[in-house]
């Protein structure tokens, strides 16, 4: 059939979709159109939706975006449809998505570091119908994903093909935390063999980089948290040390525990407290990466004569990603053995069940929640 442009079709589907109506507050299941893909874009069945503290920022106020909107970051599913000039995909293939689109005409995309691209043309323009809507009004795409739904619509640079025996609720992981905790280790802070590590907060993202860690050849790894089963299950992952944060300061028990102090460090919270626990747990020479959102507003506070230790202090943004390069690499670990996948997935709910999910994620009772739509694999 020919199109040209965004000649409406009327080819909507109408999806079931977790939508967050204002910020705070909860997430309400209701029915929401997404449209037919444009020259540039992807309809996707959406298999897999993992569940990250991220989108809890958001629905808690910490972060700000326009509402109504459907959270959710990190999926994997099937490719329903593409648009006229998509030639790198076609129904059928199996894809992750992720919220580090890229132009490929922005400086940073140029450069090497497209998870800092500033995103020249990816949006649908303002003369155009929205990619999703709700009884006849917009509703916003989150991170231009949208993935708490069963179906999403994306720019073609959102997305990557992976290996069709890979299994997609595990892929989905793929699409945020394993990606953002493995890349801060081997991309943004570049942890070589035998280094020290310690990690701030062992949950999806945390996890990542004790294993990021572990791969890439740390001496030690030491794992913070305040539950001891998440202390647990990163020695499952690859710590070789815990440390109970309510025991005692993390800050003296890691330092006692390195010799005076580890030489990489990961905050995996998104607390100021913590960002600074990671700054002071650095030895001579050490590099602290803020993985967490820190909430916005807030600012964190230094010790500045600590600098003439060359001590340094960075963000890391969705793990300093080429994830059409990475994930599948990603992929090849996983069903190679080398990546632990299975034990991050603590449960496997559907999209009714999504609000007692972070509420679960609130609590701390799972590593990640995946919500499965339809069959649990494609
Ligand atoms: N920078 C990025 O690109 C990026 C990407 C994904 C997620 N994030 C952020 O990373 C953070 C972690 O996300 P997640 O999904 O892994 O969250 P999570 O809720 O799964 O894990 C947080 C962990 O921190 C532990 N914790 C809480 N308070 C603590 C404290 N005071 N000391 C030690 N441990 C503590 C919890 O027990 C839990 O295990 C969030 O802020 C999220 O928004 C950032
Ligand atoms: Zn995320
Ligand atoms: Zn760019």
């Amino acid at each position: 059939m020919m199109r040209a442009g965004f000649v409406r079709c009327h080819e909507e589907v109408a999806v079931r979709a977790a939508v967050l109506p204002r910020i705070p507050s909860g997430l309400e299941i209701a029915e929401v159109e997404v449209d037919d893909p444009g020259p540039h874009e992807v309809r996707v069945r959406v298999v897999a939706s993992g569940l990250c503290h991220s989108d809890l920022h958001y629905m808690e106020g910490k972060y700000a975006w326009e509402t109504p909107t459907v959270l959710g970051h990190e999926a994997a599913g099937v490719v329903e449809a593409v648009g006229s000039d998509v030639t790198g995909f076609r129904p059928g293939d199996h894809v992750i998505g992720c919220l580090s689109i890229f132009c490929g005409r922005c400086e940073y995309c140029l450069s090497g570091r497209p998870a800092l691209c500033t995103r020249q043309g990816l949006e649908r323009g303002a003369g155009e119908p929205p990619r999703l809507s709700m009884d006849g009004a917009p509703v916003h795409q989150f991170l231009r994903l949208s993935a708490f739904a069963e179906t999403m619509l994306v720019h073609e640079n959102a997305l990557v093909a992976i290996r069709e025996e890979m299994p997609l609720d595990r892929a989905a992981l793929i699409g945020c935390a394993v990606t953002t905790g493995l890349g801060a280790v081997f991309a943004t802070a570049k942890v070589p063999p035998g280094a020290t590590v310690a990690v701030i907060g062992c949950g999806g993202v945390g996890l990542n980089c004790v294993q990021g860690a572990a791969i890439a050849g740390a001496g030690r790894v030491v794992a913070v948290d305040t539950l001891p089963w998440k202390l647990e299950l990163a020695r499952a992952f690859g710590a070789t040390d815990t440390v109970d944060a309510t025991a005692d300061d993390p800050v003296g028990q890691v330092r006692e525990l390195t010799g005076g102090g580890v030489e990489f460090s990961f905050e995996a919270i998104g607390l100021a407290a913590t960002a600074e626990q990671a700054f002071a747990m650095l030895r001579r020479g050490g590099t602290a990466t803020i993985i967490g959102m820190i909430p916005e507003g807030q600012t964190i506070a230094l010790p500045g004569s600590d600098f003439l230790d060359e001590k340094r202090i960075q963000g890391s943004n969705m793990g300093s990603n080429r994830f059409r390069v990475d994930m599948p690499r990603y992929v090849d670990l996983y069903l190679n053995g080398r990546l632990k996948l299975d034990e991050l997935v603590s449960a496997r709910i559907g999209l009714e069940e999504i609000n007692e999910g972070f509420a679960a994620m609130r609590r701390g009772e799972v590593a990640r929640s995946v919500i499965v739509f339809g069959e649990a694999e494609a």
